[in-house]
């Protein structure tokens, strides 16, 4: 495209959507009008890109008439209802929620990972889980040295990936332990301070979590190994941002550490720390764009199997920037 494209961010005054502002700046994406939309509470409201005043717009379908982007920062159910609506106008749509991701004619993308399934004139693009979005560059690295074997991920994920009402709750339900006026959770289903919740998303009949079984078949779709053995448990922890997890990963061929560190180290968006006492931790990732990966360790308990531990900005690259990134692919 040689004209700089008219961009709309939807839910553009939540977590997500505020970073995704704030990249499309830092990145000098192309964009000729930014356009920022949200509910009536917001409309009026200004943000500031590239030294102008943005005003907040109301969600109507009428505010994408015209444009060439949108970057999706809503709830599956705003999501589902003017997505469509959007790619009907010709406005070719980043979804952040979970609504399309696993739906067969719309492609789940980690630009590092699989940027070549978006096809030209494509109008809706899925942007995956934030937990999955930090997992699967990593997998493809063993995938490509010696074959996965299967995968066992814990997480330890920040309440800021259930945004913004669940940043304060985490405040809130903090400063109400010490002046003992605790009140009953909302955005959790447990207090959230000083504990760590082994639920994220409804509970499914099965036992596992939404989150969980996110992470399983969106790992699978996205590295295009459906049958890929992978498990997974989620839990929510009181930190604002950046989710880690501990990875267990085993291949079906043998391997080094120095060849899975060497690939780690060749790959775009990853940063390896190879000494064993030097390890990435959630309060120092918060801001980076990274997928930082270390303890990557032989697990000495089973045959071609490694410990390790992931932690990336779930609002940056878990989120936003992974959406930019695809933008950014289309633009060119
Ligand atoms: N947070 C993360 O790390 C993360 C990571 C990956 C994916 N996601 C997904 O990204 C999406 C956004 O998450 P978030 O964390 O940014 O949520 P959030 O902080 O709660 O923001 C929600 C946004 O949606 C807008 N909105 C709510 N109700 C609306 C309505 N009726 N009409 C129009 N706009 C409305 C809000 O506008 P108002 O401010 O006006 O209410 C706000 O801009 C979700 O689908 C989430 O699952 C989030």
């Amino acid at each position: 495209m040689s004209e700089q494209p008219i961009i709309v961010v939807a839910g553009a005054t939540g977590v997500v959507g505020n970073e995704m502002i704030r990249i499309l700046e830092e990145r000098k994406t192309p964009c000729k009008e930014l356009r920022l939309l949200a509910s009536e509470n917001s409309v009026g409201e200004l943000y500031s890109f590239h030294g102008q005043e943005v005003e907040v717009r109301l969600l109507t379908e009428e505010a994408f008439a015209g444009a060439q982007y949108a970057l999706f920062a809503t709830s599956a159910d705003l999501s589902a209802k003017y997505v469509p609506a959007a790619a009907e106008l010709g406005v070719c749509c980043i979804d952040n929620s979970s609504h399309f991701r696993m739906a067969a004619n719309v492609p789940l993308v980690v630009p590092e990972v699989n940027a070549s399934a978006i096809s030209i004139g494509e109008k809706i693009i899925a942007n995956p889980n934030c937990s999955t979005i930090q997992l699967v560059p990593v997998l493809k690295v063993f995938e490509e040295l010696a074959g996965l074997e299967r995968v066992v991920v814990s997480t330890y994920q920040a309440v800021s990936g259930a945004g913004k009402a669940a940043l304060d709750e985490l405040w809130e339900s903090t400063r109400s332990v010490f002046t003992q006026q605790e009140k009953e959770p909302e955005a959790f289903p447990h207090t959230i301070a000083f504990n760590c919740i082994p639920q994220i998303d409804v509970v499914l009949d099965s036992g596992y979590t939404k989150e969980e079984m996110k992470i399983i078949n969106e790992s699978r779709k996205i590295l295009g190994l459906a049958n890929l053995k992978i498990t997974a448990t989620t839990v929510r922890v009181p930190v604002f941002h950046s989710h880690a997890e501990s990875v267990n990963i085993q291949t079906q061929r043998s391997i080094s550490r120095e060849q899975i560190i060497e690939l780690l180290e060749k790959t775009p968006g990853i940063r390896v720390y190879p000494n064993y006492s030097d390890y990435p931790m959630q309060r120092d990732v918060a801001g980076t764009d990274e997928i930082h990966v270390g303890r990557l360790r032989k697990d000495e308990s089973a045959e071609n199997a490694w410990n390790l531990w992931i932690v990336a900005d779930n609002v940056r690259k878990g989120a936003a920037l992974n959406a930019v990134q695809i933008l950014e692919q289309l633009i060119r």
